[in-house]
């Protein structure tokens, strides 16, 4: 049984049923593709992430948590950097589009700018929305959290 699980999990690894199927607009026959010989997580797996670090990202900034959201502004760009690298065909002025918004929090929560980082989230979420459509599963629609999933993290306050 050990050895059919063994090789279970590696037809599993070595097969990978992923986004390729997962079309662009921009560039309608190519599918994204996973980089041959790497590890690969699933656009998906790695969509999961984002969408985790987005609604963190947002009660990080709202209860002005702002070493935390500077945290997850970067965990975001780290999501996208991985989804660019490892999904060479999205095109990649989707990706800039998310990570402008980014940047723009970044410096709102330099500055500890509520209104700006409010502001620069709405972008965020319309830029996520703008690649979904893309990729033709624009029924994907992000929107700004309304309550946080993660009751076993604190928002508030900053370094212990
Ligand atoms: C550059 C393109 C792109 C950007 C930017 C993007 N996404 Fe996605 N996202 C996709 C694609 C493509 C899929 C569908 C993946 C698949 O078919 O496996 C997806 C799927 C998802 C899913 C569904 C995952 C699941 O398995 O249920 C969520 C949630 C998601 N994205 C959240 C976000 C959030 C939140 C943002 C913005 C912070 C974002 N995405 C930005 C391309 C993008």
């Amino acid at each position: 049984m050990r050895v059919l699980g063994l090789i279970v999990s590696m037809a599993l690894i070595a097969v990978p049923a992923f986004g390729d199927d997962v079309p662009f607009a921009a560039s309608h026959s190519d599918r994204p593709q996973p980089a041959a010989d790497s590890y690969v997580n699933t656009l998906s797996d790695i969509m999961g992430l984002t969408q985790s670090r987005h609604i963190k990202l947002w009660f990080a900034g709202r209860a002005k948590n702002w070493d935390l959201a500077s945290f997850e502004i970067s965990q975001i760009e780290e999501t996208f950097g991985k989804a660019a690298m490892l999904y060479r065909n999205i095109p990649i002025e989707l990706i800039v589009a998310g990570e402008k918004p980014l940047e723009v929090m970044r410096k709102a929560a330099a500055a500890k700018d509520s209104a700006l980082f409010a502001k620069a989230f709405a972008e965020l979420d319309n830029s996520c929305n703008g690649c979904h459509r893309a990729a033709e599963v624009g029924f994907i629609k992000i929107q700004t959290p309304t309550s946080s999933p993660f009751t076993d993290q604190q928002f508030e306050g900053g370094h212990e």
